[in-house]
């Protein structure tokens, strides 16, 4: 499963890249906004930081301003993916710029209906947004799994990708039904490392080895 981080500070960006498991970076207009700095500017930082899928989001609602949009973003980068809404007008960016080979993400899905079209529209990802489900007691969770299945089904070449990461189970929960990414906040990379009895083996192995004659 490839991990992206949902995130636009690029601070955090480095150091989950530093960690050696980051392959590509997700941002939204609200994670940009928490920066404040220019969108482009943050774009071009972080391709110089993550030689992966970075996606960027466009804040049009009708078709021919996301194209336009999506043709700029595209344009700043090689690894720029466009970030598109699953709306009507959404749908029809999404195919013209998938059919002139822009790399699309679908956002704001959340079900499994959604997604299905956001494979036959072109889409190289569709995003689920699981936590925001789980938020209203709704499980996120099969609708990864069942978007996993339907690709499958028909050999849509769409990736599933988790997102909306609330907690490190959410990770392990994907990984079981076969999501192809999921991308998390940097807070979740880093509870995913930890385990308290790693801690404290480490701790014993640490008092023991004094005892060892040097
Ligand atoms: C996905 O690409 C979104 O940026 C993100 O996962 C939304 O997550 P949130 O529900 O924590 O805002």
């Amino acid at each position: 499963m490839k991990f992206f981080i949902d995130t636009a500070d690029v601070g955090e960006i480095r150091k989950a890249h530093a960690m050696g498991v980051l392959d590509g970076v997700t941002t939204n207009p609200s994670l940009v906004a928490k920066t404040g700095r220019r969108f482009v500017d943050v774009l071009k930082e972080i391709v110089t930081i993550v030689d992966g899928p970075i996606s960027a989001e466009v804040t049009a609602l009708d078709a021919a301003g996301m194209i336009d949009q999506g043709r700029n973003l595209a344009k700043i980068h090689e690894n720029i993916v466009v970030k598109i809404p699953m709306t009507l007008a959404g749908l029809e960016a999404t195919k013209a710029l998938s059919g002139s080979g822009i790399k699309v993400n679908m956002t704001l899905i959340f079900s499994a209906s959604q997604g299905l079209l956001a494979a036959k529209a072109g889409a190289t990802y569709a995003s689920p947004f699981i936590g925001r489900l789980d938020d209203i007691s709704n499980e996120g969770m099969p609708v990864i799994a069942d978007l996993v299945t339907i690709y499958g089904n028909y050999g849509y070449p769409t990736q599933v990708l988790a997102a909306s990461i609330r907690h490190p189970m959410h990770i392990v929960q994907a990984a079981k039904v076969g999501a192809h990414v999921a991308t998390m906040p940097f807070k979740v990379i880093e509870q995913l490392v930890h385990h308290p009895l790693t801690d404290v083996g480490l701790d014993k192995f640490l008092a023991d080895w004094k005892k060892v004659p040097q």
